[in-house]
């Protein structure tokens, strides 16, 4: 279990909670009721920027055993790792950590790297060691393209307004993150934005998928398929963002509003055009991204341990700064080779944008969670990996950074109706 912001937070804020809004209901799948903790904090609270505190009955345990690349340990600070692994393989090692010492650490990632936190801290050593494993192979399967009619009218219905009005109205939040109350927030607005879609269509569905650690939902909407319905694709983006800690503001609006936004409009095209799928198409708002990947890791597991048959998983994550000659670059580490091929296929087949691609070097986004569940995914990205937009996890991530259009956007969009139409026929 990934356990990184808890501690990191509650370290580095001391518990200070305010300015959440009234009426706040928080209800945990783990059963444990922290309305009374909650509400005792908010009223110890000083001003850490809406900060919501620890669940009760997770006390910080002194040790962590963190996950990092070798190649980070090496070309960070020294004073950072004067100490051996206690285990390793070729390219990650994993070292106990002092829980008062990530901070340093994760200060340090980004000084070095403009990661944060850039490792992953784990609250056991034995789920440290699932990071060293290989993810479980993917098998085969075969890509058709034969819907174009069906793809060629979504893709003309995409639309760079309604694009702008979600990320306009998330980077209104002003910090997103996973334990803040406008986290909270957007999550919860994001829940009732995608319920009007479900408005007269009892196959459709919206919902927010609970986790135990931290307050922020993930939001999921449904549309049930008519002829496979136990087949599911998985479209989606990280709802949460993050710009140091404390109150600093932290719009992210191209990191991921932008994301987010793309997967709604998405949605809206497949229902305004009346498309019913054959099988089940499941399109995520992810809670915890920037915390660790810990929404998706959460929901992937999930699908994982209950046999869910995930035909493949599309992750949008910044996608609105054109900051490289091609229009979409696809990120060909910890995805499926397979399905980035069959993207490919889709782009040239319908949508004749440019496209190439990218390598994050790290399990750098939520399609890494799925992934490591065996499932075939891919990540639709804005530019290559040095041009894409130095604006990220700080105040200054806004729409405005991004030339104030959602014209980069919307090709994501088309090319995840396409996906959708494609992979869920
Ligand atoms: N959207 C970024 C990932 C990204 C950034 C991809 C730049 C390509 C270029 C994502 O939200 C993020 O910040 N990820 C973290 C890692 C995660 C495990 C916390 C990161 O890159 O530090
Ligand atoms: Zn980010």
């Amino acid at each position: 279990m990934r356990i990184l912001t808890g501690f990191l937070l509650s370290l580095i804020l001391a518990g200070g909670a305010s300015a959440a809004r009234a009426g706040y209901t928080p209800d945990f799948d783990s059963g444990i009721d922290v309305r009374l903790a909650i509400e005792a904090a908010l009223e110890a609270a000083s001003s850490a920027g809406g900060l919501l505190p620890e669940p009760q009955g997770r006390p910080a345990p002194e040790t962590v055993w963190v996950s990092m690349e070798k190649s980070d340990v090496a070309a960070l600070d020294g004073a950072l790792f004067k100490r051996a692994p206690v285990a390793q393989n070729k390219r990650i090692a994993i070292y106990e950590y002092e829980t008062d010492r990530l901070a340093a650490l994760a200060d340090g990632m980004q000084r070095s790297f403009y990661r944060a936190p850039g490792f992953f801290a784990h609250d056991t050593l034995e789920s440290a060691l699932e990071d060293l494993k290989a993810p479980p192979a993917v098998p085969s399967r075969a890509y058709t393209l034969d819907q174009a009619a069906r793809v060629r009218d979504l893709a003309a219905r995409v639309k760079e307004e309604p694009v702008l009005a979600v990320i306009n109205a998330m980077s209104a939040f002003k910090n997103r993150g996973s334990r803040y109350a406008t986290g909270v927030d957007a999550s919860k607005w994001l829940q009732k934005e995608w319920a009007k879609f479900a408005s007269g269509r009892s196959d459709i569905s919206v919902a927010p998928f609970k986790h135990a650690a931290f307050p922020q939902e993930s939001v999921v909407l449904t549309v049930r398929g008519a002829v496979e319905p136990e087949k599911v694709v998985v479209i989606g983006g990280h709802i949460d963002s993050v710009a140091g800690y404390g109150d600093t503001p932290a719009p992210g609006a191209d990191d991921n509003a932008s994301g987010a936004a793309v997967t709604q409009e998405a949605i809206r095209v497949l229902v305004e055009s009346g498309y019913r799928p054959s099988k089940t198409l499941k399109f995520i708002g992810f809670a915890a991204e920037e915390a660790g990947l810990r929404g998706s890791a959460d929901i992937a597991a999930a699908f994982k341990k209950e046999g869910v048959q995930v035909e493949g998983m599309l992750n949008l994550d910044m996608v609105n700064y054109k900051g490289s000659e091609k229009d979409i670059y696809f990120v060909t580490d910890n995805t499926s080779a397979d399905q980035n091929a069959f993207l490919g296929r889709l782009i040239d087949t319908y949508l004749g944008y440019t496209w190439g691609t990218l390598k994050c070097g790290y399990g750098c986004s939520d399609h890494a969670s799925w992934t490591k569940n065996g499932y075939p995914s891919s990540y639709a990205f804005e530019s290559t990996f040095e041009q894409h937009s130095p604006f990220i996890h700080k105040p200054t991530d806004t729409l405005g950074s991004c030339g104030g259009s959602a014209v980069h956007a919307a090709k994501f969009a088309r090319l995840a109706a396409a996906y959708a139409a494609e992979l869920g026929k």
